[in-house]
């Protein structure tokens, strides 16, 4: 069966690092997961005020990631968290309360950074704030990309053959994780 992820990347950056990535996953994943990236320069600020007549992105936001059968995260690290922008898409998807679009879905959590460090204190972060609003996140193999910042062609294309071997590595498990938690 083929298996449709939302893959949510973190940086509205036109040149994101992150949104390269989130690119590059989607030639690496196997013929049984389709990967749709989402960037999250429509999301409008959470309020709650609005919840009760929500505007339309929210709307058509929370229902792909409801029509999925999984959400990848791929994030870049802001200040040793994720970037308010995600944490404030992941504010929407995850209400109304108890509604929350994830729950159920299988997640995956990509980091990385042209740093040393590969972001690992963003995914600890997204570790810490998804188990109460998604389905099971996996949590091996874990991925903090590190020294990402010569890791692309001109044309965007990842060429960086150690970082192409580690995210093949991880989107074959993460495919093998949906297959097996998805529903
Ligand atoms: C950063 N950056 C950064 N890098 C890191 O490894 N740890 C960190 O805590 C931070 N903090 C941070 C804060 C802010 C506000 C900015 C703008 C940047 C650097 C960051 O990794 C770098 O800008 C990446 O290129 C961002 O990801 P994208 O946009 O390339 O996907």
């Amino acid at each position: 069966a083929t298996h449709h992820v939302v893959v949510i990347a973190g940086s509205l950056r036109k040149e994101s690092f992150t949104l390269k990535i989130a690119n590059a996953l989607t030639k690496l994943a196997p013929d049984t997961l389709k990967l749709d990236v989402v960037t999250l320069h429509d999301i409008s600020f959470f309020n709650q005020d609005l919840e009760s007549a929500p505007p339309a992105d929210w709307v058509a936001f929370r229902e792909k990631i409801q029509k999925s059968s999984g959400v990848l995260f791929v994030t870049p690290e802001y200040n040793r968290s994720i970037p308010g922008v995600l944490k404030n898409a992941i504010d929407v998807a995850s209400r109304p309360y108890g509604k929350s679009s994830f729950l159920g879905k299988p997640v995956g959590i990509i980091s990385n950074s042209p740093g040393p460090l590969g972001g690992v204190s963003a995914a600890k972060h997204l570790q810490n704030i998804l188990p109460g609003i998604s389905g099971p996140i996996m949590g091996q193999p874990e991925i903090y990309l590190n020294g990402v910042g010569d890791a692309f062609d001109d044309k965007g294309e990842l060429i960086k053959e150690s970082l192409l071997a580690v995210l093949k590595q991880y989107i074959d498990a993460y495919a093998a994780f949906v297959s097996r938690h998805h529903r």
